[in-house]
């Protein structure tokens, strides 16, 4: 974060308390009965999850334990079938809610798809038993590389439905970061599109897969390509198949497959601080039960409303908040395939006028983004319908908070500024709309059974109000359970950072955080190596490999600099093999390096040339002042580890 924002986070004193008529229909009421609730859950976790498990979800064989925790890795429901997909579609079949909306979709050119709970029922039974034509079992991985189209949720729903996990990659992901995620999760089937549509443009996914599979992929037998943009794409024979052509060949019927709660649901691949993603392991039973509740409780919602979470269904968000959690809960959800963009800037306006959209969940960027277009644009739409605001995926600057809380909520929404994270599952750390009080940049409280602490690097609690490294002391149903293929990565990455307390293992988020004197938790951002650009994760060293894997780069560091919309934006140091002199034109051509191997998200804001790379005697990359000197800032602190001092003066001189 930038040190303006982390100042005006520091001076917060502002406290919002739910609006009476709010907690009067809320699920959760008062502060009172938070309290009762954390309470509850703490005194006897297993109870807890136990009893609304068995309330809200349907199990086809209930567990015979609720938690079996063997530190790190925790399994839950142990014995207890349960179809995750059965619990989305098929229990609301036998009610009123088979007609209706489940998905409200809104295409990028203004094209538009009601799906009722019957409909996708049908369409998700369509794909699975197309899917098990194409040869996938029990197990198998499937991979889904699709645009924000209804078949994104369908093809989820239809893999959780035969038991098949799935691994959703991001459609923004180049062909080279798709391959990768292929091989790690050996992915029998592709589900993918023709293109989407995006910022006006059309983008091609059957060409990335196609070169995706040309670079290696073996384990691929199948591509299932649905048709969204009509653009051109070849189909090799006995590999690609045309969903609408499938679809007709296959019959409607498919039972949900009874999976044990700890059968693998999906692999997530995420960021991490070393240079491959890493594979985030989420099971069935656990993730189901707290998908459900968070969804419910937070979002505060009921048969009524339209909700919308504006995240895509490749990152975790668009897999907990727009797919699973809303469908248990048989929620209206709407899935919007567009961004903002300079041709509509007020498209998230239209669509909340348009549907009437009561709970509306976003990233602070966009906020950030739509305050510097001023109020004009949302002022001129309609946004009575809003009862709920929420944020996620970075620190929210008090400022943006504040816009968003006058301009869009119009002073009676609720804000939930929800803590969480791809390993978490869920939602962490958040306020309860109706029960607690809010303050402009914090995350509040923990959720019922989260028990969050922040500690020094040695594990002990800091005091009110200190900084320190923010850890989940209990185990929660949803939390990664490993990482795919490297249980040695999962423990080294989550739990011995931080080393036991008691013999108690802690999980390590990778975030900076402090606790003011009313237990609100304010969090500061990642202490990794890792950055945040538009709230989206991504690892340096993933970067700095995508430049050095080009000829004519010997050496990169990549860090973060504050950025007033994107909250960080990527700077390159860049040193060169020597055989051409740095140029505007070459760090064009890194930049378009960057994108072909990760994809557009990691493009690099900025690159600069140096001569050498700021190190210690040991050869550690000092990121410090390499921060320092991307933010334009002086570099201050502890040089005296540097091996050699020029180097600074040099980079300083070059900026
Ligand atoms: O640094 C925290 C930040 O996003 C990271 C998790 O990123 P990812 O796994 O991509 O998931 C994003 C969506 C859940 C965290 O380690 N983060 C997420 N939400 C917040 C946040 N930082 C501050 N406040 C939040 N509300």
């Amino acid at each position: 974060m930038s040190d303006p924002t982390i100042e005006s986070i520091l001076q917060e004193k502002r406290r919002f308390s739910p609006p009476q008529s709010f907690s009067d229909q809320a699920y959760i009421r008062s502060e009172r009965e938070y309290e009762q609730l954390y309470s509850k859950a703490a005194a006897n976790p297993e109870r807890f999850w136990g009893e609304l498990a068995e309330q809200e979800l349907h199990w086809f064989k209930k567990w015979d334990k609720v938690l079996d925790w063997r530190p790190p890795f925790a399994q839950w429901f142990v014995g207890g079938q349960i179809n995750i997909a059965y619990n989305c579609l098929d229990r609301h079949l036998t009610t009123w809610r088979r007609n209706k909306a489940a998905i409200i979709w809104e295409g990028e050119p203004g094209d538009s798809r009601v799906l009722t709970y019957g409909e996708l029922h049908r369409e998700v039974c369509l794909m699975a038993n197309a899917l098990k034509e194409l040869g996938v079992k029990k197990g198998d991985r499937v991979a889904i590389y699709l645009p924000m189209i209804p078949e994104a949720a369908i093809a989820m729903l239809a893999c959780a439905r035969i038991g098949a996990p799935h691994s959703v990659v991001f459609g923004g992901f180049s062909a080279e970061a798709l391959r990768d995620r292929l091989v790690d999760a050996q992915a029998k089937v592709v589900i993918t599109a023709d293109g989407g549509f995006r910022k006006d443009k059309t983008i091609a996914l059957k060409a990335q897969v196609d070169l995706a599979l040309e670079h290696g992929a073996p384990s691929v037998e199948k591509v299932l390509v649905v048709e969204r943009t009509q653009e051109e794409m070849t189909l090799k024979p006995g590999r690609d198949v045309l969903w609408r052509e499938l679809k007709t060949q296959v019959g409607a019927d498919c039972p949900a497959e009874p999976m044990e709660s700890e059968d693998l649901l999906f692999i997530l691949y995420t960021s991490g601080s070393t240079g491959k993603p890493k594979g985030v392991v989420h099971t069935t039973g656990g993730y189901n039960l707290y998908t459900h509740i968070t969804t419910k409780w937070i979002f505060d919602l009921k048969d009524t409303d339209v909700y919308w979470c504006t995240a895509d269904v490749g990152w975790i968000t668009g897999h907990s908040y727009i797919v699973y959690g809303p469908l248990s809960n048989g929620a209206t959800a709407v899935m919007y395939e567009g961004v903002p963009r300079p041709s509509n800037p007020g498209c998230f306006w239209d669509v909340i006028e348009k549907y009437g959209v009561n709970i509306f969940y976003t990233a602070p960027t966009a906020i950030r983004a739509f305050m510097r277009q001023g109020e004009a644009l949302p002022q001129s739409r309609d946004l009575s319908s809003l009862r709920l605001l929420g944020t996620v995926g970075e620190p929210i600057n008090p400022e943006a908070w504040m816009w968003y809380h006058r301009v869009i909520g119009q002073e009676k929404c609720p804000i939930v500024d929800t803590w969480w994270q791809t390993e978490t599952g869920g939602i962490m750390i958040t306020p309860l709309p109706g029960a607690l009080g809010t303050k402009p940049g914090s995350c509040c409280r923990p959720f019922p059974g989260i028990v969050p602490e922040v500690v020094d690097l040695d594990g002990a609690p800091v005091t009110d109000d200190q900084g320190g490294y923010l850890v989940i002391k209990k185990p929660w149903p949803s939390m990664i359970r490993n990482v795919y293929g490297d249980p040695e990565r999962f423990r080294r990455t989550y739990w011995e950072q931080i080393p036991p307390q008691d013999d108690q293992y802690v999980y390590f988020a990778g975030d900076g955080a402090r606790q003011d004197e009313e237990g609100y938790f304010w969090v500061m951002g990642r202490v990794d190596d890792v950055i945040s650009v538009a709230g989206h994760r991504l690892g340096t060293m993933e970067i700095e490999s995508a430049l050095v894997s080009h000829p004519l780069v010997v050496e990169a560091a990549v860090v973060g600099r504050p950025d007033e919309i994107t909250g960080e934006a990527i700077f390159a140091f860049v040193v060169l093999d020597g055989s051409q002199s740095p140029s505007a034109e070459l760090a064009q051509t890194l930049k378009e390096h960057v994108v072909q191997e990760i994809g557009a998200i990691a493009r690099p804001g900025e690159i600069r040339f140096t001569d050498a790379l700021p190190k210690t005697r040991s050869g550690k990359i000092m990121r410090r002042l390499l921060r320092s000197l991307a933010a334009g800032q002086e570099v201050s602190g502890d040089t005296s580890t540097l091996e050699d001092r020029t180097v600074l003066d040099k980079l300083r001189g070059g900026a």
